[in-house]
């Protein structure tokens, strides 16, 4: 049931605008309250009337309108929801959201948000599969909107191709799936780790690696999707933390071997997406080291290996690593898996192009003690992470 959440749907100019009809009623059905904004398109399809009989709270289809319910109505519109759906989402809406635009009510409330944004593309497959169609998707993708579809079938146009969207009871599914996840993971302690550590020399200077932390946030985000309970330790990066996440900010390997072990005997699962430095300096110099114009010789010591450590301390909590690899990925990372008692290891190799530390998307494969071993395609990182969330609650119900 939806009772409690406000569900603002935009409907936009495409034949798929009358299956908005079927969307509203059954969010009023789950008991949301719903509100709509048509596009000028929307209303050649299909009228307010029937939408507002259906929807019962308000339709609103033009900026400048006297103010029905609030005074500035596209900010309210912005911010009162729990959630924006916008289906049909054609590709002129879809490219509109990616530049920014902000021509119409359903646009402007879409630039003026913060709330989870869904899209349910509907569109003719040439269109669907234009470069721009594309490069937009992945921009949205990458800026959190959530895709439902298209499908593949009929299409109004009479061909046959990628781009009917969705049918209207998967839609909601997924938009009620979204406030009630059926996943194991509901309610479940869940450490990650993110970021690349670092390691101090002397009061301005550091040793560290390439890690952006935009894996491990992703990944604490998707696991508040699936209603765990998260605990986000970060290593120093430009990012924010997803809402709904404590966030425990640390700087070196041994802070977050600190915070980590300090929360492991309460958790149920750990993700350690963290970059940490294997090695530190064996001293940080007190004041900042001048030059000499000779040699300068750094020793480096170990730091200790924080997942091999919660490896020997396992009790019952899944334990998943992160590898990245620049050459014999799979031997290296099956290695790991044994070495550190995981459950489960995700291994990319970060020479790749798409791939790795500063890439906004990432080529990995998922690997397991028995050998099993999956390959997912390129994808962005909060794809990957809602699919590697998905494995991990079905490695909890096989526990
Ligand atoms: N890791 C850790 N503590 C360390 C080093 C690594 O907890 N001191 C964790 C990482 O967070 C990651 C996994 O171990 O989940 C694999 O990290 P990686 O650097 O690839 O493995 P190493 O064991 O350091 O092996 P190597 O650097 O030799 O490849």
């Amino acid at each position: 049931m939806l009772s409690g959440k406000t569900i603002l749907v935009g409907v936009t100019g495409g034949i798929a605008a009358y299956k908005a009809a079927e969307i509203v009623s059954r969010l009023k059905k789950l008991h949301a309250e719903v509100h709509v904004v048509m596009t000028d398109g929307a209303v050649r399809f299909i009228t307010p009337l029937a939408l507002r009989t259906l929807a019962a709270t308000s339709v609103h289809t033009d900026t400048f309108a006297e103010p029905k319910m609030w005074n500035v109505e596209h900010i309210a519109l912005a911010q009162r929801p729990d959630l924006i759906l916008v289906a049909p989402a054609t590709a002129n809406t879809l490219a509109k959201m990616a530049a920014g635009i902000a021509d119409n009510l359903l646009t402007s409330v879409l630039l003026a948000t913060d709330k989870p944004v869904f899209a349910a593309p509907a569109m003719n497959h040439v269109m669907y599969h234009h470069p721009a169609t594309q490069a937009n998707i992945a921009v949205l993708k990458e800026r959190r909107v959530r895709f439902i579809g298209p499908v593949s079938g009929f299409q109004a146009c009479g061909s046959e191709g990628d781009g009917r969207m969705s049918e209207p009871a998967e839609i909601v599914a997924q938009v009620r799936e979204y406030f009630q996840p059926p996943s194991a993971l509901n309610g479940k302690k869940v450490i990650v780790t993110a970021g690349g550590t670092q390691e101090s020399i002397d009061p301005v200077r550091f040793i560290t690696n390439r890690s952006s932390g935009r894996m491990g946030y992703a990944v604490a985000e998707a696991m508040r999707e699936s209603g765990a309970e998260v605990c986000l330790i970060s290593a120093p990066t430009h990012l924010q933390a997803p809402s709904g996440v404590e966030l425990t900010p640390v700087v070196s390997a041994q802070e977050m071997y600190q915070a980590v072990l300090s929360r492991y005997d309460r958790a149920d699962v750990l993700v350690k997406v963290a970059a940490v430095a294997d090695y530190r300096p064996a001293q940080s110099a007190d004041q900042k080291i001048k030059k000499t114009g000779d040699q300068l010789t750094i020793e480096l010591i170990p730091n200790p290996d924080i997942l091999a450590e919660l490896g020997k301390r396992k009790r019952g909590q899944i334990l998943v690593g992160f590898a990245a690899e620049t050459e014999r990925l799979i031997e290296h990372a099956m290695e790991k898996i044994r070495r550190k008692n995981l459950d489960m290891l995700v291994a990319n190799d970060v020479t790749k192009p798409g791939a790795g530390f500063e890439s906004l998307t990432n080529i990995v494969s998922f690997l397991y003690p028995d050998g099993q071993r999956k390959d997912l395609v390129q994808m962005s990182k909060i794809e990957i992470a809602r699919i590697l969330v998905r494995e991990i609650a079905e490695l909890i119900e096989k526990k």
